[in-house]
């Protein structure tokens, strides 16, 4: 089963990603824990770019990196780890891409470059307000990226509403009210992976 958490910077993805990974593993459900960009040289490139090494770089340039990072995550991680039967959890996947270089470049366009990246099982997506998500970046103290003003993540925001509203129509995707403690978002995503996982097996 292909997973997925979305969210915009803030949301709470990574610690969600990592948390479920691990409530999963503990129940002895064989679960491969990833995330975009990757680790693999696409990913590390994309990085870079996020941390303004390889400034400017526009979203047309981003988009087909980012594409070309997925399509290689999927050769090399995805496929495989679902082909043994494993649980892939990713943190982030094409609705980042619909999401963030689809508010400043043609979405449909975005959409063709990620036309063969396999349709998740579900993805759950972390709902904040960009303002809290701010906070929160702000509390944590993280090192400055690309995307992390206020303007661009309320764009992005927008972007994840009208994406997930037409999304939904074709993919099972679950609003989760990001807002609540990490705890009660925690044991939420477990109880819904659990039941996908029982309807899958009946
Ligand atoms: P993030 O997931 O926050 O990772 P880290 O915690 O390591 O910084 O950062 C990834 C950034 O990349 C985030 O701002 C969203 C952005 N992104 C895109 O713009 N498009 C994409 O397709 C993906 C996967 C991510």
């Amino acid at each position: 089963m292909f997973l997925v958490i979305e969210g915009i910077d803030g949301a709470g993805t990574t610690t969600q990603t990592e948390r479920l990974a691990k409530a999963l593993t503990e129940r002895g459900i064989e679960t491969h824990r990833t995330r975009e960009p990757t680790d693999g040289p696409i990913g590390k490139l994309l990085r870079q770019i996020l941390a303004g090494e390889h400034a400017p770089t526009d979203a047309t340039t981003l988009g087909l990196l980012f594409a070309a990072d997925r399509a290689d995550h999927l050769q090399r991680e995805i496929a495989p780890a679902l082909a043994s039967g494993k649980v892939v959890i990713s943190d982030r996947y094409y609705h980042s891409s619909l999401a963030y270089q689809g508010s400043e470049e043609d979405r449909s366009w975005i959409a063709i470059l990620n036309q063969r990246a396999v349709v998740p099982d579900c993805t759950f997506f972390l709902e904040v307000d960009p303002k809290v998500a701010a906070q929160r970046r702000q509390e944590d103290d993280r090192d400055e990226e690309l995307f992390d003003k206020l303007e661009t993540q309320m764009r992005v925001a927008e972007g994840y509403r009208q994406v997930v509203e037409a999304r939904r129509v074709t993919e099972r995707i679950e609003c989760l009210d990001g807002h609540k403690s990490l705890d009660e978002i925690h044991n939420s995503l477990v109880e819904r992976t659990l039941a996908l996982l029982s309807e899958r097996a009946s």
